[in-house]
């Protein structure tokens, strides 16, 4: 009895003791700060944005956790009307409370949000060990107009007709009596705008508000003018442009016929917050006054003109009198749909200054900028008053080194000679002039300057601008082949070159949406730069063009041109690739539940007018080398692609009677292909081109059992090709991507790595910093050289060489598939990539007989590294890593470890 007595004392001073230590953990927890940090906060995918009109903003965040298998298991929004006030129950908006997840990305969900105001937020996360960590630091959103109610101004145009030529100035003199807390510029227009405060321009975004279908979608742009206005006398000006709402310029695709041209309109609201709480908001209307500028024509599809004798010095200021100004007419707006422009917006992102300038004569200069761009330049110049410039801006030269135009002015039908492609136009003042086309840009690597009398210039008088939408990088290659690394380069170039707030296929010729180029380009653009913004504002432009039947146009936005011709699955399929690929990168499902009617209703159109599964709609492998593939293979794959997507999204949205009917869609058409094209006993496809054979394997359509000897074909069609490529458009998508996910990586970075036609390195070693339009340097059409249509290469070197690639299982890089190949002619690369959740890095070196593989897997997320290893084993240091076994690790080929990574950095020896 005594015994167990003493038992049960013992036993339950244990337990005293035991739950004292669990306190004193518990306490310990709570006060060891975690090394886990929460940063990169951003709303709407913009840091700190203004103008949100969004009723539900999305908030992202990532963590900063150097440890292995750092993540979050739990969070916690908090939003608030307060700076730094997350406790005060009247300026809380919202308390997510704590939430058990790991997501970093979640709507806002708390009281309704107004408009004009400054909302303030934190994230808390709890750690891997479940230890709270510091706050965030306090990120900022504020909301706009939220809805076409709330705009003051008055629409206000300068009365003149479509065929005016020169830009109008618009202002107005206010007066503040009181200190100003903080003010805000809300403008929308039809056309282009600058805006323009006591003298000073706003903001240093170009070209706004972004291209939209105007009569449908009108965008308004939101600028912090708190440091420009003063008190007292004040003046606000703008500068209205013609763009794409008023175009002048006559070319094939009629958009001087766009049923929304009319002469440049907008619409301001100045709303200034004094010290003591009131507002007032200085607005457009009938007490403006208007003039015209010294801009004497301006197309964004030409050039601009300008006359520096029509200067009116301070015309944007207090102090200038407009007693010869004359008044302004109030119009109707574009469209009744005015919705803030939520995105990185273009900027003269990059100062190119002109490496040489060689003087023909006294009046004849050409500028070489030594690498292709889209963008202006910018001339200072002092020569005689009146004297005439022509800067001719050009992609290449004559023989005899003049700027030739040639090859980009094919689709340009002038009426008239007053309007020269390309071509500045500049009249001097005798003073220093200095000149920047504002509402136009151009494609160009030369500028020939020309002039009606002598003029002095040096290399220092001309330097370009590359403009593009600013969107931050997010990708970085390197490896130990130059030629690899200048590709790279250049597929970028590219790819900016052509992102204008909507992609583009050239910045010369066309400055066309063709969707067919941008979905090729996508992941390129999604590896390398945070381009959601711009996207889903592009989709948005497709919801707007889309006829009732489902059909879209081949340009988006387009003035009407495009439903006709080019616009089959192959092209327009832009509608359900674009949302997954942003699903796949950015785990954010929100664009593709937005497009998910007009995906449906796009494939539900191609299944009524081709009920057999197969469709002859479309333009096929365009610009190929040689062989050119059947238009109703490419067609019906993408086709397949679109239902195959549908389905996914109906999964996600929980839509279970669509997600079957769709899945048996997609089953359906891809058996048609099959029984039409594949020869199962041969394992080919048609003729067996590379395109063929290709495009069924990178787009899944091949029998899972035929999926090697098809490959097999492929690899022995590739080596009858010389190892060169001879595929078009459609073709450079699959051709390395079926090859190096087939068992045959080294054989793709044999043509990756070509130096001779047909080649990328081909371009390359010709000089080019851009990627062209046709793989034969000396074709006689289709010649731009500045298209970013072949431009998947890009993306191929992070997901075969790098291997870095998402997992639909876990978008948004919450889990990671790594897959690198170690090609054999390439002794090192290395690729990083900011994922939402953080830097993934992938990097390897050939030493010896060995290989060093580094590797960063981001906190809060996994990796499956999937290796083909052959007779070589896998160490950390002197610990051999141990593989999954088969059953465990997806996908397992032959041949093929699999690895399971937490976060953290790793230094692996493949040896
Ligand atoms: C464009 C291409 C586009 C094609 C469609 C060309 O004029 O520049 O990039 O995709 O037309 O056929």
């Amino acid at each position: 009895m005594a015994a167990v007595l003493m038992d049960g004392f013992k036993n339950s001073i244990r337990s005293k003791a035991t739950l004292f230590l669990f306190f004193c953990i518990i306490a310990l927890n709570s006060f060891a700060a975690s090394p886990c940090k929460v940063v990169g906060l951003r709303c709407e995918y913009l840091i700190n944005p203004l103008g949100i009109d969004a009723k539900t903003p999305r908030f992202t965040w990532r963590l900063e956790d150097a440890r292995r298998g750092g993540k979050q298991v739990a969070f916690q929004v908090l939003v608030s009307t307060g700076a730094n006030d997350f406790s005060n129950d009247k300026s809380l908006q919202w308390n997510s409370g704590k939430i058990d997840a790991a997501t970093n990305l979640i709507l806002y969900n708390g009281k309704e949000l107004q408009p004009f105001t400054t909302y303030y937020w934190k994230v808390i996360v709890w750690d891997k060990d479940g230890v709270e960590t510091s706050a965030s630091p306090v990120a900022t959103f504020e909301t706009g107009m939220m809805g076409a109610h709330n705009w003051k101004g008055t629409w206000i145009s300068d009365g003149t007709g479509i065929h005016e030529k020169p830009a109008p100035y618009f202002r107005k003199k206010f007066n503040t009596t009181k200190k100003v807390k903080t003010a805000r510029a809300y403008i929308a227009a039809g056309g282009l705008f600058e805006l323009y405060l006591n003298g000073e321009k706003v903001g240093n975004h170009r070209l706004d508000p972004a291209y939209t279908r105007f009569d449908r979608r009108t965008l308004y742009v939101t600028h912090d003018v708190t440091k420009q206005i003063t008190q007292g006398q004040n003046a606000v000006g703008v500068l209205l442009g013609n763009g794409w709402y008023n175009h002048q310029s006559t070319a094939v695709w009629d958009f001087h016929k766009a049923p929304w041209r009319a002469r440049p309109t907008f619409c301001l609201d100045l709303r200034i917050t004094y010290e003591d709480g009131s507002v007032e908001t200085i607005s457009s209307g009938k007490d403006w006054k208007t003039a015209f500028s010294p801009i004497t024509f301006n197309s964004i599809y030409t050039a601009e003109h300008y006359n520096a004798n029509l200067e009116q010095p301070l015309w944007n200021t207090a102090a200038f009198v407009d007693t010869a100004w004359k008044g302004v007419i109030i119009r109707s707006a574009p469209s009744q749909n005015i919705v803030s422009q939520v995105m990185h917006p273009i900027r003269n992102v990059t100062e190119v200054p002109a490496v040489s300038v060689t003087k023909f004569n006294d009046a004849t200069y050409v500028y070489d900028l030594s690498r292709n761009i889209s963008g202006v330049s910018k001339i200072k110049v002092q020569g005689t008053k009146g004297t005439v410039l022509y800067l001719k801006h050009g992609e290449r030269l004559t023989k005899a080194g003049r700027v030739d135009l040639s090859n980009i002015d094919a689709h340009y039908r002038p009426t008239d000679n007053t309007d020269p492609f390309q071509t500045d136009i500049v009249v001097l003042s005798g003073k220093e002039d200095e000149f920047m086309p504002r509402f136009n840009y151009k494609g160009f690597q030369y500028v020939e300057v020309t002039s009606s009398q002598p003029v002095s210039l040096k290399k220092e008088n001309l330097t370009g601008y590359f403009m593009h939408s600013d969107v931050p990088p997010l990708g970085q290659v390197s490896s130990s082949n130059p030629m690899i690394n200048k590709l790279w380069q250049a597929t970028n170039n590219s790819y900016l070159s052509n992102l204008f707030g909507y992609p583009t296929d050239c910045p010369q010729r066309e400055k066309n949406g063709w969707t067919g180029d941008a979905h090729i380009a996508l992941e390129t653009g999604l590896y390398n730069f945070d381009g959601i913004t711009v996207y889903e504002k592009w989709l948005a432009d497709h919801r707007d063009e889309q006829q009732p039947n489902g059909v879209l146009p081949s340009i988006i936005p387009t003035g009407g041109w495009g439903y006709e011709w080019g616009n089959g699955p192959d092209w327009t399929s832009t509608i359900a690739i674009i949302p997954w690929n942003i699903y796949l990168f950015y785990g954010d499902a929100s664009l593709l539940k937005a497009s998910y009617e007009n995906i449906k209703r796009y494939v539900d159109h191609i299944d009524a007018t081709y009920p057999t599964g197969l469709t002859t709609w479309g333009l096929g492998d365009w610009v190929p080398v040689k062989t050119k593939s059947p238009v109703e293979l490419t067609s019906s794959i993408y086709y397949f692609t679109d239902t195959y997507i549908l389905s996914q999204a109906a999964r996600l949205l929980s839509k279970k009677e669509e997600e079957q009917h769709y899945s048996k869609l997609a089953q359906k058409i891809k058996e048609a292909i099959n029984a039409k094209y594949l020869d199962r006993a041969t394992g080919l496809y048609g003729s067996g081109s590379q395109t063929e054979l290709s495009a069924p394997l990178y787009w899944n359509i091949v029998p899972e059992a035929l999926k090697a000897k098809v490959a097999a074909n492929l690899a022995q069609r590739v080596q009858k090709d010389n190892l060169h490529l001879d595929v078009g458009l459609l073709g450079t998508k699959s051709i390395l991507n079926a090859l190096s996910e087939n068992g045959y990586a080294d054989l793709a970075y044999k043509i990756a790595a070509q130096e001779d036609y047909p080649s990328w390195g081909w371009w390359i070693k010709n000089g080019a910093t851009t990627l062209y339009e046709n793989w034969n340097i000396d074709a006689t059409s289709d010649i731009s050289l500045n298209h970013i249509m072949f431009g998947e290469i890009g993306a191929w070197l992070y997901k075969a060489l790098g291997g870095i690639k998402p997992d639909s299982a876990a978008p948004g890089f919450r889990h990671i598939v790594l897959e690198p190949h170690f090609v054999a002619g390439l002794d090192a690369f290395d690729a990083s990539f900011n994922s939402p959740n953080g830097l993934v890095i992938s990097s390897w070196k050939k030493k010896g007989r060995s290989i060093e593989y580094n590797v960063t897997v981001p906190p809060n997320t996994t990796a499956m590294l999937k290796l083909t290893t052959g007779k070589m084993k896998l160490y950390e240091g002197d610990k051999a890593v141990t593989s999954l076994s088969p059953k465990e690790s997806s996908n397992n080929r032959q041949g093929q470890s699999s690895y399971l990574l937490n976060a953290g950095a790793y230094r692996f020896i493949l040896k």
